[in-house]
């Protein structure tokens, strides 16, 4: 191999340099978490952000283009979670290599290029290498990729081209979406002498660990449509992704992707914690260390681009991974400590320079992974105990108790019961699983329907600073709700705002000649803006009016500038690490998460405020820039982590020496529009994580407003005085000694009551009979006044009923050796008593209580306890 020493960051240069030569733009990773795509939760190969491209629904700046793309695979068609650190080359998180032609090259050069780079560049023997194409489906009604054949004919021998089925080698994004036929290449790094006992052929595609695919070339062709069908796309492009993590493999001369420098300074480092050895081997000590290793690169990444640990969705699936990794660690590595969290700067050190969000990010990265460890920890070991506790075989519906509640793993669980010697019902554990799946996708069901296509062309939106347009609708469809029917429409050019950037969709409607659609929300798929209706209209030809409700837009507006003034006053106050961690600009208010690691004080939070309204009252023009990315960092533009920017973006600016923000909402033409800034709430949203809530404009008149009248009516209410502080304090003051009278007043009322229950007790049979209604003022004093006089009184059976805030009480107190002498139990006797006042109650042999409805049951209550006790 003529490239025997390059390190991973080497090899990664080396292929972004060799497309660069080839005349393609290099570009950044998209986001691991995706915005903006109802179809994924995560970015989980490297055409999720060139989709429209391939549908035509967006022109691309460059049409070659190359990349690396974080990726992760652990939910939907792609899931590789089971396999991870079981075998030596299966990853959640890993970077796809790729290589884009966007109606520009197609299979030739794909191919001569990928050969080129693999054999030439890399040096990777011609005979260690097969590769596959399709070999047509009768179902789809495909040929056989005869073309992908023809051309590999050209590098490589004809009997190392093997023909591939639809499951390999025609690749699809997911049940829809842009497809084609694929060519894959594998390698096989077997010694020589294996290669020469077994060909290599007979290996590919089997799963074996030594024989794996290392590059997928595909040709999108095709564009997979709701009912199954396959409709041919205007233009042929060219997706290819190269499993990074496994070219390093092979260039390393490694036989597992563990042993690169990929991963090697991660396990140097569990190693390091735990005291042991990684020896490679399929002991559970080093499975777990190369789950956590891997897992935490998903963790890391994946909260760095913005998405937290959380209960449901994209932040379920991380919390999941992050769970798991504990329990690998817990259980095999002994570490009953947060030691995730400390693998953190190892991989912000190893990749921070081409994922500089690690970098900067990687405290809080650290701070929240290590929170979410505590906190598993603290269920973990309740999970341990309750199964502890367990005695005989383990049902279906424990083990996924413990799954759902205390976050255990079925395998975690199966662990233990065969350390107690007990089963595990593993079938009931699934069934339970299905039915929750079952429901939560019944829950989630929304079937979408094809596009119907009126005319071709874009989405304009022209909504800045007009809120009403004539345009015309291009396309729509209909979607299925839990089976309710909503329409979605996409028009020509519109005003309508879509829900992005924490700014939420606009509201309004569209007018086809005499008929009104209400639009009650408008949402982003890619770059196409969606209007959601309830209804269709009924001339799909018809000129539209689209007009976007006003009032709703001026007071988001308002919102989303306070959001900025917000933002930089944050820094400003507290200081530059203040990152962006979430937002929502509604009409209503303004919520915003950063990265801070402690409350607020008054008077930090008093500083922000006062910061913002002096903004607010210097009004402040807006600027608005399209600038070339590079340039607008340059010129100190804040930028947000898991956004995804083109190469032109939009820079809002409110003083250049205060608020220049990357940002594609909407906002005021100057900032007095917002008339005033009012923090309402300050909490945290997560660990490490702050969240300000906040109203302007109307909203926070109304709220001082409202604050003012509530002090008129208290004026009012406490005294003609001035001075309401003074007032107030003097009330409270006056009541504190009110309330020490009352009590002092209790007492000597309860004394007396007890002094005349005293004279009324009746001697029968070695007992002393009490059987009252009195008039007490609380259950307390009564319970007091029985106790007492348990003491006092020998050879005690206590029966009182009182009424109390207008509920009957029933009490009975019994003399413990009445308890025992006479076989009376006060448990017993209040329950049937208490029916007399329609109530229930229950307690001890020698005291009960009860309450209940009726207060006319007292009397009868007590003369049948006394005729109970006395015959
Ligand atoms: N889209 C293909 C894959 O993910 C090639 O990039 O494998």
């Amino acid at each position: 191999m003529s490239t025997p020493n390059l390190s991973a960051n080497q090899i990664r240069a080396t292929f972004l340099q060799f497309f660069k030569d080839k005349e393609h733009k290099i570009v950044p990773s998209a986001p691991l978490v995706l915005k903006n795509d109802p179809t994924l939760l995560f970015t989980n190969a490297g055409m999720n952000q060139f989709k429209d491209y391939f549908l035509g629904y967006q022109q691309p700046a460059s049409n070659r283009v190359a990349d690396t793309q974080k990726c992760l695979r652990v939910s939907g068609k792609h899931n590789d979670l089971e396999d991870v650190g079981m075998d030596t080359y299966h990853h959640t998180m890993f970077e796809m290599l790729g290589n884009w032609s966007f109606g520009d090259y197609f299979k030739e050069e794909a191919i001569a290029w990928a050969w080129e780079l693999l054999t030439d560049v890399f040096g990777i023997g011609k005979d260690q290498l097969y590769v596959t194409v399709f070999e047509g489906d009768k179902e789809d009604g495909l040929e056989k990729d005869e073309q992908a054949y023809n051309f590999w004919k050209q590098h490589i021998a004809e009997d190392r081209i093997l023909n591939g089925n639809k499951k390999d080698n025609f690749w699809e994004m997911g049940d829809t979406g842009p497809c084609g036929p694929c060519s894959e290449i594998h390698i096989d790094i077997r010694p020589k002498a294996d290669r020469e006992a077994v060909d290599g052929k007979t290996l590919v595609n089997q799963d074996h660990p030594q024989v794996v695919e290392v590059w997928n070339l595909v040709f999108m062709q095709f564009n997979r449509m709701a009912d199954g069908s396959l409709q041919p796309l205007a233009q042929q492009h060219i997706d290819t992704g190269m499993g990074f993590e496994r070219l390093c493999m092979v260039l390393q001369g490694k036989t597992s992707n563990y042993d690169t420098d990929v991963f090697t300074p991660l396990l140097d480092k569990l190693e390091s914690l735990s005291g042991k050895q990684y020896k490679g081997s399929m002991e559970k000590g080093d499975i777990a260390m190369r789950v956590i290793s891997d897992h935490i690169r998903a963790i890391a990444f994946a909260i760095a681009d913005g998405q937290l640990p959380s209960n449901t969705g994209a932040g379920y699936v991380i919390r999941r991974i992050l769970r798991r990794a504990v329990r690998y660690g817990y259980s095999f590595l002994d570490f009953s400590e947060p030691f995730l969290g400390k693998l953190v700067p190892v991989l912000a050190n190893q990749m921070g320079e081409q994922f500089p969000e690690l970098l900067k990010q990687q405290e809080i990265i650290e701070k929240v992974i290590t929170e979410e460890e505590k906190s598993f920890l603290r269920t973990l070991d309740s999970g341990l105990k309750k199964l502890e506790a367990h005695h005989g075989n383990i049902s279906g519906e424990e083990a996924f108790e413990l799954y759902d509640t205390y976050g255990f793993p079925l395998d975690l669980t199966m662990l233990i019961a065969s350390e107690k010697g007990v089963t595990v019902d593993e079938q009931g554990f699934n069934k339970a699983m299905t039915e929750q799946r079952d429901r939560s996708r019944k829950d989630a069901k929304v079937e979408t329907g094809d596009w119907t296509i009126l005319k071709d062309g874009n989405t304009a939106f022209i909504g800045y600073d007009s809120l009403d347009a004539e345009t015309e609708l291009l396309r729509y469809r209909t979607l299925n709700q839990k089976g309710k029917n909503v329409y979605q429409l996409v028009l020509n050019e519109t005003p309508f705002y879509a829900e992005s950037g924490g700014q939420i969709g606009d509201k309004g409607s569209l007018q086809f000649g005499d008929q009104s659609i209400a639009v009650y929300d408008t949402k982003k798929e890619g770059d196409l803006i969606i209007h959601f209706a309830n209804e269709l209209p009924n001339a799909l030809d018809a000129k539209v009016q689209a007009k976007v409700n006003k009032q709703r837009r001026i007071d988001t507006e308002n919102n989303h500038t306070a959001t900025h003034l917000l933002h930089e006053a944050l820094r400003r106050v507290i200081g530059d690490h203040v990152e962006q961690k979430g937002s929502l600009v509604s009409p209503e208010k303004l919520r915003f998460d950063f990265s801070h690691f402690s409350k607020l004080t008054d008077e930090e939070l008093e500083k922000v405020e006062k910061i913002v309204n002096e903004k607010i009252a210097e009004n402040i023009s807006r600027k608005v820039e399209q600038l070339p990315f590079d340039e607008a960092i340059q010129k100190g533009a804040t930028a947000l982590f898991g956004e995804k920017y083109g190469d032109v973006v939009r820079v809002i600016t409110f003083d250049d020496n205060y608020s220049v923000e990357l940002c594609g909402g909407c906002h005021v033409s100057s900032t007095a529009q917002i008339r005033l800034f009012k923090i309402v709430s300050e909490s945290a949203s997560a660990a490490g994580i702050r969240r300000i809530e906040a109203i302007t404009g109307q909203e926070a008149l109304n709220y001082y407003k409202e604050q003012d009248q509530t002090v008129h009516k208290i004026a009012s209410l406490v005294s003609q005085n001035k001075n309401l502080v003074q007032s107030i304090e003097q009330l409270i003051g006056e009541n504190k000694d009110l309330q020490a009278k009352m009590s002092r007043f209790h007492e000597e009322q309860g004394q007396q009551v007890k002094q005349n229950l005293k004279q009324h007790v009746i001697e029968q049979d070695g007992i002393s009979f009490i059987g009252e209604v009195i008039d007490i003022e609380s259950s307390d004093a009564l319970k007091n006044i029985a106790f007492e006089l348990k003491n006092e009184i020998d050879n005690l059976v206590f029966i009182v009923g009182a009424e109390i805030n207008g509920k009957p009480l029933l009490t009975i107190m019994i003399a413990d050796n009445v308890v025992k002498e006479k076989n009376l139990n006060a448990g017993v006797m209040i329950k049937e008593l208490a029916k007399q006042i329609k109530g229930g109650g229950g307690g001890q042999p020698f005291y009960a209580t009860a309450g209940g409805s009726d207060v006319n049951g007292l009397q009868t209550a007590v003369e049948m306890g006394r005729s109970l006790v006395l015959g």
